[in-house]
């Protein structure tokens, strides 16, 4: 059984191990805006939930491979708000779509053709085509490195929560009609509908 010192792999080894074995992960379609009123899309599967008190979410941009940070992590620094959008079976070849590197300002959504609707409490719109969309505040960025392929973790707390309809099921929101995706490594995604249950413990 090899073990390997990480300080012995270069940066994108470290990278290609890390999503290779953290599968799999959730997506966060994640809309901003800049000062200007421009608006950005794109999807972040450093992502996961934290804590229901307060209601928050976690998401992290890293620099690329030049150290430039994300479109999205300088809108946020800007405004201190973003939306997530959830992505899934019926959306994800769009949400693919707005994963390419358009020069700052150039929105997704008009890239892509996707809709943005006004959200309640932020600035930065939410994407009409997924079935859940959760305005945040900014609480903390964490900046880990200012490097190439240095991490910035967004920690944001959830001020609204938007739901299609036909998912809702009075809050208790059944993940086959979510039909939420995964992100595995490099190309790979995963549905959720293997799903098994365990009873716990008491
Ligand atoms: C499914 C998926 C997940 C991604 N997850 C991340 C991530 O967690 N962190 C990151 O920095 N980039 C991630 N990317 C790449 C960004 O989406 C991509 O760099 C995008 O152009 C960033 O957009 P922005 O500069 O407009 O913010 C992911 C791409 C895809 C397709």
């Amino acid at each position: 059984m090899p073990s390997i010192d990480v300080e012995s792999l270069s940066v994108r080894e470290r990278y290609h191990l890390l999503v290779s074995i953290v599968i799999p992960r959730p997506i966060a379609w994640v809309s901003s805006i800049n000062k200007a009123g421009q608006t950005n899309l794109a999807p972040f599967s450093f992502f996961n939930a934290i804590a229901a008190n307060p209601m928050s979410v976690c998401f992290a941009p890293v620099n690329d491979r030049n150290g430039k940070p994300k479109d999205t992590l300088l809108n946020i620094k800007e405004t201190g708000q973003f939306v997530v959008n959830i992505v899934n079976e019926d959306n994800v070849d769009k949400m693919n779509a707005t994963s390419e590197a358009y020069p700052y300002g150039v929105s997704e959504f008009e890239k892509t053709g996707l809709t943005a609707i006004a959200s309640l409490k932020v600035k930065p719109p939410r994407v009409k085509e997924s079935p859940i969309q959760m305005e945040c505040e900014l609480i903390q960025i964490v900046t880990l490195s200012e490097g190439p392929l240095g991490g910035n973790l967004v920690i944001g707390k959830a001020l609204v929560f938007h739901a299609d309809e036909k998912i809702w099921n009075n809050g208790d929101i059944r993940h086959q009609d979510l039909k939420a995706v995964g992100r595995m490594a490099g190309n790979w995604y995963t549905r959720t509908r293997d799903a098994f249950e365990i009873i716990r413990p008491k």
